[in-house]
């Protein structure tokens, strides 16, 4: 008599299909989420400017962060992990990124908000390239799913430029 054993794994198959179609449509329905986070990012004081004993230019500086990112949020989203980075360029590279500070928003009601923070991690650069350097400031997430693929974006603020003297 196999047909115990037969009924069950049919059950089982059965049980699979259809959680493996539950997975699909909720990372399909994701793609129809249309976010529409918004962000600003404002400088509001260079706190120090210095040649370090190594040679190397490092700045720490005070931002006004303020975002809006409740509409990446979806039933099907986890987490979201963000960053905020700076970006400019030198002669040896087109592209350089330095992230400075980031953060694990582990739900809706905490993905929007303000504050004022200093850079946590080092921002620095070999030799003396951040004299007067313009860049630009990157708000990144990665948007962690409960299922399917993470989805990463960022907003670009420009026009921000370092100061041409050590302080
Ligand atoms: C920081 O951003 C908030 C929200 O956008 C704003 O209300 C506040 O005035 C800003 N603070 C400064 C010092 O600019
Ligand atoms: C800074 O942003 C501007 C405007 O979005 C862009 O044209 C420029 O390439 C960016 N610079 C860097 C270094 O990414």
């Amino acid at each position: 008599m196999h047909s115990f054993g037969y009924r069950a794994n049919a059950l089982l198959t059965y049980a699979l299909t259809i959680l493996a179609l539950m997975c699909t449509i909720a990372s399909l329905s994701d793609n129809f989420n249309f976010p529409s986070p918004s962000a600003e990012i404002q400088v509001l004081n260079f706190n120090w400017f210095q040649k370090q004993p190594d040679g190397n230019d490092e700045v720490s500086f005070t931002m006004n962060i303020t975002a809006d990112l409740q509409s990446l949020f979806t039933w099907n989203t986890k987490q979201l992990f963000i960053f905020v980075a700076a970006e400019y360029e030198t002669p040896q590279n087109s592209l350089n990124q330095v992230s400075l500070w980031d953060a694990i928003i582990p739900a809706k009601e905490h993905a929007k908000f303000w504050f004022q923070i200093a850079n946590k991690y080092r921002f620095t650069d070999q030799g003396s390239n951040l004299r007067g350097k313009e860049f630009n400031l990157t708000l990144h997430w990665h948007v962690m799913p409960k299922t399917g693929k993470m989805l990463a974006d960022k907003l670009v603020m420009s026009g921000f430029r370092l100061p041409e003297e050590y302080r």
